[in-house]
């Protein structure tokens, strides 16, 4: 009784689809977010108080929305970010993602807490293809060392240091349904405990001391760009400046750590005009992530001055209920999507995406 692939026509087909089709541990995991998952739902809802002040009678007969993030040319303004456990929703797991990826010419990020082993990612990327790295930082440093040359050597392109993550939030979805997995190329040689399910079992090993101190030696161990993924406050933004970064991720981790934090989009609407007062806005690249499931989300960021934006879980819902051939219709949709927003806001390129497009008087206190 599954619907066939061509009858998706948005990423939320995907959703539904894996929900009715996904193993209950599996679809816990996904899906589940912290608390009472508010966060969850304004992740996406929040684009849903923007609106668009579109242009007119503005040639759009050829439009062109790829853009260029951290020096790497990608033909659409998303990223597949990191997501761990790819083997839960597809026995092939993430090489899947990066098989997508690389048809559609987009970034992959490789989660620490992958399926599949870093190496068969990497090696699953053809031709230049560019991945990033998702770092959970270890407590033992010379572990974490140890990734984060062996990830510059192999020819990633990004380190995405995770730094909303100090402890795990309580995802009880993902507790009820106490998922022991197989499928984990877990951190060297830990005990886990998997009452408080997957998400907790895997990740004691995350250094919950890690502090901004601690920049300097990550500058000082890889010549990667280094963007800081999980930051919620304007203040972090113009502090993470003046460390040298080269970018952060404005996001709460798709509501799965903090409940209450606000979407990264409403952080965004706070960010810019603060940097472009402090003339800061071109020191550092700024990404989204947490709810885009519309070509109309992505281009709401751009116009608020994002780089870019981060999907994850409509690519693994597509995954698991498609495997790869999911995922490419899944960024097809967007392209499709794309090209129409474009066209409709009136403007044929990303640089000319810019705040007088969008309404955010609704968004919040701006
Ligand atoms: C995540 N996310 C995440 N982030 C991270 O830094 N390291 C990780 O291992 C994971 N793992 C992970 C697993 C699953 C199942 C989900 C859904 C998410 C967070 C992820 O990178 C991103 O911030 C959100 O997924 C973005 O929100 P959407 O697109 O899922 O709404």
């Amino acid at each position: 009784d599954k619907p066939l692939l061509s009858q998706c026509y948005n990423l939320m087909d995907f959703e539904s689809v894996a929900k009715r089709t996904m193993k209950r541990g599996a679809w816990g995991y996904y899906s589940s977010a912290a608390d009472d998952e508010i966060t969850l739902r304004e992740n996406h809802e929040a684009f849903h108080r923007i609106w668009f002040r579109p242009r007119i009678l503005v040639d759009v007969k050829k439009v062109d929305f790829s853009t260029t993030m951290l020096g790497t040319k990608c033909d659409m303004p998303f990223y597949v970010t990191a997501t761990a456990l790819g083997k839960l929703g597809h026995p092939e797991g993430e090489v899947l993602l990066t098989k997508a990826a690389k048809k559609h010419n987009v970034v992959q990020m490789i989660p620490t807490l992958a399926s599949c082993s870093f190496d068969e990612i990497m090696d699953a990327a053809e031709g230049d293809q560019v991945q990033w790295m998702q770092l959970y930082v270890n407590s033992d440093r010379a572990i974490t060392e140890r990734i984060v040359r062996h990830a510059e050597k192999r020819g990633c392109k990004g380190l995405f240091i995770t730094v909303d993550a100090p402890q795990l939030g309580r995802r009880e979805k993902d507790m009820r349904s106490k998922f022991t997995d197989q499928g984990s190329n877990v951190q060297s040689g830990q005990q886990t405990d998997n009452s408080q399910g997957a998400a907790r079992a895997i990740s004691s090993f995350i250094d919950p001391s890690l502090s901004w101190k601690d920049i300097p030696w990550f500058q000082s161990i890889t010549k990667m760009p280094i963007i800081l993924k999980g930051v919620q406050r304007v203040e972090d933004v113009v502090r993470a400046v003046e460390y040298g970064v080269q970018g952060v991720v404005l996001s709460n981790h798709g509501g799965r750590q903090l409940d209450f934090a606000r979407s990264g989009v409403e952080v965004l609407a706070e960010t810019m005009p603060v940097l472009r007062e402090l003339g800061l806005q071109n020191r550092i690249e700024i990404f989204v992530d947490g709810g885009v499931r519309r070509a109309t989300d992505i281009i709401k960021a751009l116009c608020l001055g994002a780089t870019g934006v981060g999907i994850g879980r409509p690519f693994l819902y597509a995954m698991s209920a498609y495997g790869g051939d999911g995922v490419d219709r899944a960024m097809q949709l967007l392209r499709d999507e794309l090209e129409m927003g474009m066209r409709l806001i009136g403007c044929t390129s990303v640089d000319q995406l810019n705040p007088s497009l969008v309404d955010i008087r609704n968004l919040g206190s701006h």
